[in-house]
Parts: C-alpha cells; sequence; structure tokens
C-alpha cells in the first residue's frame, strides 16, 4: 500500500487552534498535533525522546516546543533538538485536507 491509502484522520483542523498541540488516539496509537504560529501542522510521536515524558504537558510558544520534564527543547516545525541538539522528536508524514488532519503511523 502507498502512504496516500496509510493516511489516517486524527481530528479537525479546528479541534487544535494555532499555537496550541493536543494528543489524539488514532488506533491503537496516540499521536501528537502541534499547531505551530504561523499555521504549520505537525504530527509526532506524543513521547519526549528524552525519559517517555508526555510531550503535550510542555510547552508550545513561538514555534518551540519544551517538555516539562526537564525542559528540553525541539523546534516544532523540524522537530529537530534546540537544546540540546542532537536530537528529534519522531515525526510522522500528515497532511490537511477536507478540513482535517491526517497521519501515517509507522506499521506496528
Ligand atoms: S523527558 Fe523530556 S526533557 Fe526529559
Amino acid at each position: 500500500m502507498s502512504d496516500q491509502e496509510n493516511y489516517q484522520k486524527v481530528c479537525e483542523v479546528d479541534d487544535v487552534w494555532e499555537g496550541e498541540m493536543d494528543v489524539f488516539d488514532v488506533g491503537e496509537s496516540e499521536v501528537l498535533i502541534v499547531h505551530s504560529p504561523g499555521g504549520e501542522i505537525r504530527a509526532y510521536s506524543p513521547i519526549c525522546p528524552h525519559q517517555d515524558h508526555p510531550l503535550v504537558e510542555g510547552e508550545l510558544e513561538n514555534c518551540v516546543l519544551t517538555c516539562s520534564a526537564h525542559l528540553w527543547q525541539f523546534d516544532a516545525i523540524s522537530g529537530k533538538g534546540i537544546n540540546p541538539t542532537g536530537t528529534s522528536l519522531t515525526s510522522y508524514p500528515s497532511k490537511v485536507e477536507d478540513d482535517c488532519i491526517w497521519v501515517v503511523l509507522p506499521e506496528s
């Protein structure tokens, strides 16, 4: 199957306002949707790559996502670590279509 066929609906775009992030159940998985200031929408694994803390408990400010556990910071658009560098969020392919957010999850 192509990625096109593997897209699963996460939520409506209006469910995550610009400048906010939230976690949604998609099948057996959870997905963190980040709607950055400026309108970019990204889908990530909801767990911090540092020590498995839920990222949704952190903050999103100026396109920087900060984990609440030990304040690691990530670029909300690229997913790359800002502080520290050399790490990154696990991102999933996503798209906006029909006013909804769609994601391709890894095979489990
Ligand atoms: S668990 Fe996220 S910064 Fe440590």
